[in-house]
């Protein structure tokens, strides 16, 4: 019988236009977000997993490598959440075979990456390669949305990807804006101190409308997103600069406005926002962007990013970096983990 594996890569992707919070009235498991989001691909954070269905397995499996960590196996949650994805995919095949998934990530977990992104657009790759299912783009965006991680449909994307919030499920998935090699962006991932325990965007999302703020957001996106899309298509790295940092910081106004709020900034993050501000008088042009997390992405030009780079390591409270430029989206590929 023919092996029914496959290994697939997929970058993280960080969010310019941010998904906060999902559509009043639809179910969890929809996954359906309350406004589209904008997004680019990042090279260096990527997850890559291989996924065998086999008679010989008697029990699904999961592992999973950390960079610089080794192999842990995977239970409680995090397991039922792969499992949930996998369980869609038995479905659609008609399969009753065990599983066994190996799924390494590039970046460190403590990063403050959501290695979701990456990991379930990776994962729903890996499970549409072993079926052998020939989908379109549209539909595998569908199928990761599914999968829980919303911001993952997005990674299945090559380069700068929008997620059309769209009517109903069959209409919500994402679209190519630009092609990674459109922009010499990049984003300097600045990991801070983290002091404070974290919430995860679920919790983010189930709060958000209980924020006094969250429909007139809602209202002034409808402005932004089409203001976003021009920069990208224009290349006009002011416009997105000043476009990103103000929608950022209105993410985490939702988030720290909800019923109960939720702080995701730390004293580090306020240093660099303070430190870009400063630089910014040099005409060294750099702007930040905050997912769920205290740590600040620091999006600028690639001709930028190494002298941003020595500056920032000097500040007190970050621990390190990592430089991204704008990537291919999720890849099917012949090398296999196991
Ligand atoms: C702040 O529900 O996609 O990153 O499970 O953390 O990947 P994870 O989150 P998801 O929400 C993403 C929230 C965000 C903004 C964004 O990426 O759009």
């Amino acid at each position: 019988m023919k092996p029914f594996k496959a290994t697939a890569v997929s970058p993280a992707n960080i969010a310019f236009i941010k998904y906060w919070g999902r559509k009043k009235g639809t179910l969890d498991e929809e996954v359906i977000p309350a406004n589209s989001s904008i997004s680019m691909n990042i090279d260096n954070c990527y997850t890559k997993t291989t996924v065998e269905f086999s008679p010989e397995y008697e029990e699904d499996e999961v592992w999973i490598k950390f960079f610089g960590k080794s192999y842990e196996k995977v239970s409680g949650s995090p397991l039922n959440r792969v499992l949930g994805q996998v369980n869609h995919f038995r479905e659609l095949n008609n399969c009753a075979l065990k599983v066994k998934i190996m799924s390494e990530n590039s970046f460190p977990s403590d990063a403050g990456i959501a290695a979701s992104a990456s990991g379930f657009s990776a994962l729903t790759l890996a499970l549409v390669g072993a079926f052998e299912m020939k989908l379109s783009l549209k539909e595998l965006s569908i199928l990761t949305r599914l999968a829980g991680s919303g911001s993952a449909c997005r990674s299945v994307i090559d380069g700068f990807a929008e997620w059309r919030k769209g009517h109903d499920s069959g209409s919500c998935y994402a679209v190519q804006l630009a092609p990674p090699e459109w922009w010499n962006l990049a984003d300097l991932v600045t990991v801070v101190k983290n002091e404070k325990k974290e919430f995860s965007s679920l919790h983010g999302h189930a709060l958000a409308h209980s924020s006094p703020f969250f429909n007139r957001r809602q209202h002034l996106l409808k402005k932004r997103i089409p203001l976003v899309r021009k920069a990208i298509k224009k290349r006009d790295f002011l416009a997105l600069g000043e476009l990103i940092e103000e929608e950022a910081t209105e993410m985490h106004l939702i988030a720290m406005s909800s019923h109960p709020p939720i702080f995701y900034w730390n004293k580090g993050t306020l240093e660099v926002i303070h430190f870009l501000k400063e630089i910014r008088k040099d005409n060294l042009f750099v702007f930040f962007t905050i997912d769920a997390g205290p740590n600040v992405h620091i999006i600028c030009q690639e001709k930028d990013m190494d002298k941003i780079d020595l500056e920032v390591k000097k500040l007190k409270n970050v621990l390190f970096t990592i430089k991204n430029k704008p990537c291919a989206g999720a890849r099917l590929i012949e090398k296999h983990l196991f």
